[in-house]
């Protein structure tokens, strides 16, 4: 049986809000705007992957660096929303999820595959899937991972703190590559590539992952922050002074009109929660 919400059991902030969740479908961008890369900014050239070129990906390799082919165009954001359930310590709760993915015309990304490959493989569309990147490995997060990987031929990234998770769901079939603390992910050509630098956030899980794109004014924080504080850490593999410590350190001190894209429910800035800090510390959770 499952309960209504994530965040139900043992006292743990619930990661869905029924009125926060954005229902947008895959092209719609969720709430707070920014969505479309601004200029030309971004680090593009800045190698940070196994570089292979679009038209011949190597398996696991995040082909992205636009060897061949023209532009994609304007990198943008994409969202949509996937629905089933999260299980963990013997509890299961129904759950939305979102998918972000971050692409132009041509090659894009995905954070996280919820619940629901088809859905993921149609809103990539005809686009090269150059990376599933995992914010962590929650089930609700990664469920969907093999069937999108298995559609795409795209490689599944996952830090290695996650890895006993990762196996509680696919203990038949590793990721294919670490996450690194600092590994940027450039995502386009030219001058409207624009990069995802991976941020070790540990907390909500050990092997929690943000992801910055300074160039779409954007992090993206999977379960470690939401609108109206820190994901839960009421289960096993989770600590709370350990997502208070990632949050400080590695998300309150980006600017403070950074979009910030969640794993569950509706957008924040981080101008909007770094003052509530003290009020996270106050309440516990
Ligand atoms: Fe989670």
């Amino acid at each position: 049986m499952c309960a209504p919400v994530e965040g139900a059991a043992g006292g743990a902030r619930g990661a869905t809000d029924a009125d926060g969740v954005e229902t947008g479908a895959a092209g719609a961008n969720g709430a707070g705007g920014a969505s479309n890369a601004s200029d030309g900014s971004s680090a593009g050239g800045e190698v940070g992957w196994a570089g292979s070129a679009r038209s011949a990906p190597a398996p696991g390799a995040f082909a992205g660096d636009g060897a061949a082919g023209g532009s994609g165009g304007r990198v943008r954001i994409d969202h949509l929303v996937t629905s089933g359930t999260f299980s963990l310590d013997g509890g299961c709760w129904h759950v939305d999820n979102n998918v972000w993915i971050i692409g132009d015309d041509e090659e894009c990304v995905v954070l996280d595959a919820p619940h629901d490959a088809a859905a993921i493989v149609a809103a990539v569309g005809d686009r090269h899937l150059a990376a599933i990147l995992c914010t962590h490995a929650h089930d609700d997060h990664i469920d969907a991972a093999l069937g999108v990987a298995a559609a795409t031929g795209a490689g599944i990234w996952l830090h290695p703190a996650d890895r006993e998770l990762w196996d509680r769901t696919h203990p038949n079939h590793a990721p294919d590559r670490e996450i690194e603390p600092g590994r940027r992910f450039t995502i386009g050509t030219g001058d409207d590539a624009v990069a995802l630098t991976a941020l070790h956030t540990p907390g909500h899980t050990w092997g929690s992952v943000s992801f910055h794109a300074p160039a779409l004014s954007t992090v993206f924080t999977g379960d470690t922050l939401f609108q109206g504080g820190p994901g839960a850490t009421g289960r096993s593999f989770s600590d709370f002074p350990t997502i208070i410590e990632s949050i400080t350190t590695q998300l309150l001190g980006l600017p403070p009109e950074t979009v910030v894209r969640t794993g569950h429910g509706a957008s924040t800035t981080i101008g909007r929660e770094a003052p509530a800090r003290q009020s996270w510390l106050d309440r516990g959770h």
